[in-house]
């Protein structure tokens, strides 16, 4: 399965859901992959020190970068820097065959290398923040999953304060408009994303023992994801 986290607007949590369902899967035993597509390279600088991210552009040349294998046990691979957005699919293809889920982190346009993801991708992961903007863009993106003949994997809620009357409107929206793809377990906003990520971990390393409410819905969603793969193959066994 190589699932595309899409979302055009910026800042709802692409790369904390990339970071954290790998890490999520990799705990169930499962052998993940992240992909690294965003020029930011955002994904690798919440997980890997800043100096030897910095370090991979001045040894970027006209192939990809190898994998980078994270002390969690998640694969990264870095396409930050590299230009090529032409092979992009075809390379995330080849790499994919050696893991259970691939994770494309997706920058917040709809420019060339999200396309290329598009293309790579068997389905799409979508979260959204319960805001006003937020859901009117949804429409558009299921729209564009639609021409791609991907189907929607899933829709979830991040950063979702309950103190705010707006995410209370548009949660309950998003979840009765979008029946069909809607993930029930909401990422609420906490603290522990930004913290671990300046720390350069991933939450899990940061909570450690400490359950976390944001950690326990993304074990929730990467349950989910299991689950439906594994109702998508059963389908495909049959026809
Ligand atoms: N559930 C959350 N609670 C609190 N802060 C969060 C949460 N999820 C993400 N953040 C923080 O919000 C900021 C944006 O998150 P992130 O980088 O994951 O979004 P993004 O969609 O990948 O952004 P971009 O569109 O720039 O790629 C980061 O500082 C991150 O630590
Ligand atoms: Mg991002």
């Amino acid at each position: 399965m190589i699932i595309a986290i899409l979302n055009n607007k910026g800042g709802v949590g692409k790369t904390t859901t990339a970071v954290h369902l790998a890490y999520a899967l990799t705990k169930k035993g499962k052998k993940v992959l992240c992909v690294d597509i965003d020029e930011q390279a955002n994904l690798l600088l919440h997980i890997f020190p800043a100096n030897d991210v910095y370090a991979l552009e001045s040894r970027q040349n006209g192939t990809s970068l190898p994998i980078m294998t994270h002390s969690s046990g998640v694969d990264v691979l870095p396409l930050s820097y590299w230009k090529n957005t032409k092979h992009f699919a075809d390379t995330i293809r080849l790499h994919a065959k050696g893991y259970d889920y691939t994770l494309l982190d997706c920058p917040p346009s709809l420019e060339a290398r999200t396309l290329a993801a598009l293309e790579a991708a068997t389905t799409v992961l979508i979260p959204t923040q319960p805001e006003n903007l937020s859901y009117k863009g949804l429409i558009k993106l299921i729209n564009l999953c639609e021409e791609y003949t991907l189907p929607v994997l899933g829709i979830f809620v991040t950063l979702y304060d309950k103190k705010k009357a707006a995410h209370n409107f548009y949660l309950p929206e998003i979840a009765q408009q979008f029946a069909g793809h809607y993930i029930s377990a909401a990422i609420p906003n906490s603290a522990l994303f930004p913290s671990a990520s300046a720390m350069n971990k991933m939450g899990h390393e940061w909570a450690g023992k400490k359950a976390n409410p944001g950690l326990i819905a993304y074990d929730d969603i990467a349950d989910y994801i299991i689950k439906k793969s594994i109702q998508l193959s059963a389908k495909k066994g049959k026809v």
